[in-house]
């Protein structure tokens, strides 16, 4: 018996995101195991973008679908404001690995960012939100006015005013004095004035915008910058967060702890939506006696919290975290010592990141090369001249050695002609 057409019943009456709907071309996948999924007449494809970023814990991982399976067999539908064990259980695994005291947990990630907003502007008093110009922080209207991403494009007119902190890259040669990064900060909080800024917003490390290592003084030099006027400091670990860059958060590697921190995509490994704010204890404490203006019907879901806390438990127990900083480490050797190879070195523009969040910028546009790889099996999100490099964090370094192999034989051929 044929099976319908599904890609095209759904090409027909579905929207695909983000793309002219007779451009698109989304495939069908009928399975998934670790860091592969498998489209039907093709094959195992290699994962590099773990479904948007999302599938830190690999793909069909059977604890965290027995926890999911034992939430919805006890108890699959609650009220946000229903007391329940699997809702208490996470909120200790988020607190444990932040650092922070409380946590509001919503169902996607531009909402959370929206209600971190919130949570400043209640908080503070003050209006302003600070943020990078290569930055994304969600599609929503608020979250697209203050990122600079270049979605907002079309709805420009309709958004409030942007305040972007100048982050150029490659980064400009340093001086005596700050960054330009930090400079450009410091100036934009003495031009707008500190006591109109709630807080500044930036990505524990740039997901889709570019993935540029922030100088040295940066990160410290915001929290200064924020302790000094009581600006908050907010870290959208979103794409960032649950082990991406080999730590739990990026905000790590620099040693900064944030106000709030916004947790999405990894936090479930994708396998049920949910996000979330986590806060410290003085704003933990301010919404004690004063009414904390947010609330969704879905928010945090029985079944999307079971998710969660089976995906931080594989994170935990499967070491995880470690296995994306040793392995990314590899897979980041394998691809810089490109800049060696006879045919690719030319192009070779950059190799950044950390854990399994690496880009690697070409001379051109990346379109054919990708194309390339996808007729060797291996699925790599680019745009414009850079490839991303995410796929779950339980790659081996025998299946990173594979793929490494993989994209050394497409770029060959892709640069053969010069
Ligand atoms: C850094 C960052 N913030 C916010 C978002 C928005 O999350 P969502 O797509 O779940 O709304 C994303 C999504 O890619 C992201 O990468």
């Amino acid at each position: 018996m044929t099976h319908p057409d599904w890609r095209q019943i759904q090409r027909d009456h579905l929207f695909f995101t983000w793309t002219r709907q007779a451009a698109s071309n989304g495939w069908e996948i009928d399975a998934a195991e670790g860091a592969r999924f498998h489209v039907p007449g093709r094959g195992w494809i290699w994962d590099l973008e773990s479904q948007v970023y999302n599938v830190n814990a690999g793909h069909n991982h059977p604890h965290i679908k027995r926890r999911m399976v034992d939430q919805i067999n006890e108890l699959p539908a609650a009220a946000p404001g229903a007391v329940l064990p699997i809702r208490a259980t996470l909120a200790e695994k988020l607190v444990t690995h932040t650092g922070l005291e409380r946590a509001f947990l919503t169902t996607g990630g531009s909402e959370a960012v929206e209600n971190a907003i919130k949570i400043a502007r209640l908080f503070t008093g003050r209006r302003k939100i600070l943020a990078r110009r290569h930055s994304y922080h969600g599609a929503t209207f608020a979250t697209l006015a203050i990122g600079g991403d270049a979605r907002k494009d079309p709805f420009v007119a309709d958004l409030s005013p942007s305040y972007h902190i100048d982050d150029p890259y490659p980064l400009p040669p340093r001086g005596d004095g700050p960054s330009a990064w930090l400079a450009s900060v410091q100036r934009l909080v003495a031009r707008e004035g500190p006591d109109t800024i709630a807080a500044i917003l930036l990505e524990g490390l740039t997901g889709t915008n570019g993935v540029q290592i922030p100088p040295d003084d940066f990160w410290p030099g915001v929290r200064q910058l924020c302790d000094e006027h009581r600006i908050l400091l907010i870290d959208d670990e979103i794409f960032s967060g649950f082990g991406r860059t080999g730590r739990w958060f990026a905000c790590e590697h620099w040693q900064v702890r944030p106000d709030i921190m916004v947790i999405g995509k990894g936090l479930t490994s994708g396998y049920a939506p949910l996000a979330g704010v986590m806060v410290n204890r003085e704003i933990s404490e301010y919404f004690v006696d004063q009414t904390l203006w947010c609330g969704l019907t879905h928010y945090a879901h029985p079944v999307s919290c079971a998710a969660a806390v089976g995906a931080v438990e594989v994170l935990e127990h499967d070491k995880l975290v470690e296995n994306a900083a040793s392995v990314g480490q590899h897979l980041f050797a394998r691809v810089a010592a490109l800049r060696d190879d006879a045919v690719i070195g030319a192009h070779l523009v950059d190799v950044r990141g950390r854990g399994l969040m690496l880009a690697v910028e070409f001379d051109r546009a990346a379109e054919s090369l990708v194309a390339r790889l996808w007729a060797r099996n291996v699925y790599c999100p680019a745009r414009t001249r850079t490839l991303f490099l995410c796929p779950p964090l339980c790659l081996t370094r025998h299946q990173a050695d594979q793929v490494a192999d993989l994209l050394v034989d497409a770029a060959r051929e892709e640069f053969a002609s010069g």
